[in-house]
């Protein structure tokens, strides 16, 4: 009589998967992809003020800092070994207004935070944002001229105000705001005001997408939100119109390249890196962070567990790095193995 174990042995002949996976050590030996402190990129959020460390409710273990504490997080993301920090700012409302005139301040919070950052940690990067959401009354990351956030008034404007942020000691610019033709001209306003090595992260596949939320409280632009950002960022259903969007950041001049959000896109982190092979990053944005956090206050999942699971999906996607909230935890989880 035929047993079970024949049947199975002339199917798989001498075939068995599991013989490098039968122990720790064959586990490790085999494993493709590392997770590492070097992939960390940290967002963080500076409010004005002095002293302040303020929770964001809908992102627990995340805080809004005043500049002076943020320079202290800055030390100990260093000390952590952590590359670089992504800022962004929520500033006083009576500040925010139809164009977004703040931005071009050159003393404004974003600013200020690049400048003692990197005056007492020259030796962590600093990225920041020139996309105009943080600076408008309406919420938008451009010009609003009656119902159409006006493209190339906004690419002169966030051409403007990088160099102001590169002036400040930003290391790369990093433009969110999706608008068209906004690398050349900020590679074109950088190269004229002498940063021919400040770099630009391109937010090049930035999605209209609802996992932004959390952020949008962080930085009190959620209530201000006129419409939705769908003429701007790229439809969650559109692949392949990503990759000709980023393909026009790469001949505009962008250092590198980033998928935002990331888990739900990372078939985009592939197809970026495949097509272009230029370092490429993943934005595990506020909403991704949010649920992780919220089924692990629950009980429902192991939070730290899923949280290095995913991480390390994006280094199987083909991520050079990682902008996650998580950074400073996983920093020093990975410190302590
Ligand atoms: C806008 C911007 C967004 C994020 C960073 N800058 C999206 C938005 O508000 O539309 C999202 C980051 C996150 O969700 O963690 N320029």
């Amino acid at each position: 009589m035929e047993n079970k174990t024949h049947l199975v042995d002339e199917i798989t002949g001498h075939r068995r998967m599991r013989r490098n996976r039968k122990a720790d050590w064959t586990r490790r030996l085999v494993q493709e992809n590392r997770l590492t402190v070097d992939d960390l990129i940290w967002p963080i959020f500076v409010i004005p003020g002095n002293g302040i460390v303020e929770p964001i409710p809908a992102m627990p273990g995340v805080n809004r800092m005043t500049v002076d504490k943020a320079v202290e997080a800055a030390k100990e993301a260093a000390d952590l070994g952590i590359p670089a920090l992504a800022t962004f700012p929520n500033i006083e409302m009576e500040l925010r207004d139809e164009t977004g005139s703040n931005s071009l301040e050159k003393n404004n919070l974003i600013n200020l935070a690049s400048a003692a950052i990197k005056k007492a940690v020259p030796d962590i990067g600093v990225i920041t944002d020139v996309a105009l959401d943080p600076f408008t009354s309406h919420g938008h990351d451009g010009i609003l001229r009656g119902n159409e956030i006006v493209n190339d008034e906004t690419v002169e404007q966030v051409a403007r105000a990088a160099v102001y942020q590169a002036d400040a000691g930003a290391d790369i610019i990093a433009p969110s705001e999706m608008m068209d033709g906004r690398i050349g001209a900020i590679r074109q306003a950088l190269d004229a005001a002498g940063h021919q090595n400040v770099g630009i992260m391109s937010y090049a596949t930035k999605f209209s997408s609802a996992f932004y939320g959390p952020y949008r409280e962080a930085i009190s632009t959620g209530g201000l939100l006129k419409g939705d950002k769908k003429t701007y960022y790229i439809d969650p259903a559109n692949g392949t119109e990503a990759v000709r969007d980023a393909a026009l950041d790469v001949e505009e001049g962008a250092d590198m390249l980033m998928v935002k959000p990331g888990l739900p896109y990372l078939d985009i982190c592939w197809r970026l890196k495949e097509a272009f092979g230029l370092p490429t990053f993943a934005y595990q944005v506020s909403g991704e962070y949010a649920m992780i956090k919220a089924a692990a206050a629950n009980g429902w999942i192991d939070g730290d567990r899923v949280m290095l699971e995913t991480l390390l999906a994006f280094k199987r996607a083909g991520c050079d790095g990682i902008l996650t909230y998580f950074a400073m935890d996983v920093a020093r989880h990975l410190a302590k193995k």
